[in-house]
């Protein structure tokens, strides 16, 4: 594929194009690796984050429902394996998805899983975004952080950026087992966001969470980035059990441009 700036992109066979130019991590090492992006695919697959992905498929419902466009646009920015767009899909009329990441590893991976028309993956960076301004009806942004300057650029002055992050509880009783001492994370209350957003509305939503066999508790570690920090001895613990219950503990908040 050739754009008008003359710049030559792969058309992958799985069905995703990767817009990265040379300078832009297009080395392929950039984002989540191979294995951090098949625990996630395995773990997101026994159903764990199901009701999260109901409540942020249910808050694009209702925008899109409102939009007047013939064909409103939902991109999910950082998507990974592409497990919020595959749960949002059937709750989100008329819509089209495109998915975005900056690892080839999980963009592959999503487009071998969801080939569909509507549904278009890219391997492109967050920080610049490889579409027109002022196009998307909603933004879905799940445990990862959002350029506040380019979704503000591509979102359309009535859309609406959706935001799920990990709250204070979030994996406690993992982190209690792999760090020797372990804080409630920080709540991110958007900061980098207000700016150029209003906040509309918060929600919390916290389950308990059963991770059952000793390969789930290896996906839930392998696909933090905890995993890199932790206590050696207490990973090689963890990686004992046959089993682990803990929380899920997530804030979702919507923003609309200021
Ligand atoms: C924790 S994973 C979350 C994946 C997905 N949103 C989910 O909730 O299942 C974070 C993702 O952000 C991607 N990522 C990191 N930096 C990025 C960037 N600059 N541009 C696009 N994607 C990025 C990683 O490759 C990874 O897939």
């Amino acid at each position: 594929m050739t754009c008008s700036a003359s710049h030559r992109y792969d058309l992958a066979r799985e069905g995703y194009v990767n817009l990265l130019l040379p300078g832009m991590g297009r080395s392929g090492r950039s984002g989540d690796n191979r294995d951090m992006v098949q625990a996630r695919r395995r773990f997101v697959d026994r159903g764990h984050f199901s009701r999260l992905g109901g409540v942020v498929g249910g808050l694009v419902a209702r925008r899109i429902r409102r939009s007047r466009a013939a064909v409103p646009i939902v991109l999910d920015v950082c998507c990974g394996e592409g497990f919020f767009i595959r749960s949002m899909r059937p709750m989100v009329e008329r819509a089209w998805f495109c998915g975005v990441d900056i690892s080839k590893d999980a963009i592959r991976v999503a487009a071998k899983r969801t080939r569909e028309p509507g549904i278009f993956w890219a391997v492109a960076n967050a920080g610049r975004l490889p579409v027109a301004s002022r196009t998307i009806d909603a933004i879905v942004v799940t445990f990862a952080t959002p350029d506040p300057r380019e979704c503000r650029r591509v979102l359309k002055p009535d859309g609406e950026l959706i935001v799920a992050a990990p709250a204070p509880g979030h994996l406690r009783e993992l982190r209690e087992r792999i760090f020797p001492e372990v804080f409630d994370l920080e709540e991110d209350e958007g900061g980098a966001l207000g700016g150029l957003f209003r906040s509309l509305h918060a929600e919390r939503v916290t389950y308990a969470c059963e991770v059952a066999g000793t390969r789930s508790v290896s996906d839930l570690l392998n696909m933090t980035p905890y995993r890199w920090r932790a206590d050696r001895e207490r990973v090689r613990q963890l990686l004992l059990l046959d089993g682990l219950r803990t929380t899920v503990d997530v804030a979702v908040t919507r923003w609309v441009p200021r």
